[in-house]
């Protein structure tokens, strides 16, 4: 099944409408913390953490409603690591979802601080996530913790870092792909079913999904920033060759990773099967990211 012609662009919208309304006016005191907060959210991303977030409330009889804390916490999490991962310190990129990155615009100092109150916003957000009978707003807050924390998320920006120029074996790639993108990706997943009070089995199910799906996200990523042009993808393509980085199609080849990307996609799809026909949305946003072309 084909998604409906609209569907992303208006999950999106209503991630936007909620986002909006969590995030302080870019009037409030200091002006220039939450001009540059803003700048980054409202830059045009794609949206697909906090998307799925709500496809998997739906998948498990739950509404878009109640998982919206949940789908904003995850995307204001997604664009913090971001406004870091391109910081001069890092990944040293100019230009993000098509605009100057924010320390390009703002400084390397709002840039931090941009990227700080966007993880600490994320949190005041879930807080308002409300409880349901299997998990307390506790449960949704350690959730989210855990996986953009010291051992997932950070863990992964830290090995990429340090492995920069350096020799690394497959299993440690793949420990970086699914700690740096994998983990936050399924957290987003794990996160809209438990707003909608998923039984155990669904949240394994649903669990297997989102590793399989985070690391194929990744491995996709990787191919693009060879195959793509800076304008398609709104970043600078090639960026990864140039800081020798490591990377899918670097240590196993374009074609490889393709395929490798195809066999995570089918395993994401195949976890699916226990929700019959409520996990089409799923199905179809996993074909979708496989797709992608930025
Ligand atoms: C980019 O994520 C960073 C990775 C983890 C690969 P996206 O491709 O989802 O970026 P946006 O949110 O659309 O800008
Ligand atoms: C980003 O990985 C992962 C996180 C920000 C956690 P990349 O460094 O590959 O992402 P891009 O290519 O800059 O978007
Ligand atoms: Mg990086
Ligand atoms: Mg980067
Ligand atoms: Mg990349």
């Amino acid at each position: 099944m084909a998604l409906p012609p609209t569907y992303l662009a208006d999950r999106a919208k209503c991630v936007d409408k909620a986002l909006d309304q969590f995030l302080p006016r870019a009037t409030v005191k200091p002006v220039t913390i939450h001009k540059a907060m803003r700048y980054s959210l409202f830059a045009g991303g794609k949206r697909l953490r906090p998307i799925l977030a709500l496809a998997a409330a739906e998948a498990c009889g739950g509404s878009i409603e109640k998982a919206l804390p949940a789908a904003c916490a995850v995307e204001c999490i997604h664009t913090y690591s971001l406004v870091h991962d391109d910081l001069p310190c890092m990944d040293d990129d100019d230009l993000r979802r098509g605009r100057p990155t924010s320390h390009k615009v703002f400084g390397d100092g709002i840039a931090v601080l941009a990227g700080d109150a966007l993880l600490t916003i994320a949190f005041e957000i879930l807080a308002q996530a409300e409880a349901t009978p299997r998990y307390k707003t506790a449960a949704l807050i350690r959730e989210l913790a855990d996986a953009s924390g010291s051992r997932w998320l950070i863990a992964g920006q830290v090995l990429d870092l340090e492995s920069e120029g350096k020799p690394i074996t497959r299993e440690q790639l793949k420990f970086i792909h699914r700690a740096k993108t994998a983990a936050l990706l399924t957290s987003s997943i794990r996160l809209g079913a438990m707003s909608a009070n998923a039984t155990e089995a669904r949240l394994k199910n649903l669990t297997d999904f989102g590793q399989a799906l985070g690391l194929a996200f990744q491995i996709i990523d990787d191919i693009l920033d060879v195959t793509q042009t800076t304008e398609k993808l709104g970043k600078t393509a090639g960026k990864d060759v140039q800081a020798v980085k490591a990377t899918y199609p670097a240590i196993f080849g374009l074609e490889p990773s393709r395929k490798e990307a195809h066999r995570l996609t089918n395993a994401a799809m195949a976890a699916l099967a226990p929700f019959g026909e409520k996990g089409a949305a799923l199905h179809s946003l996993a074909d979708h990211l496989l797709a992608r072309e930025y």
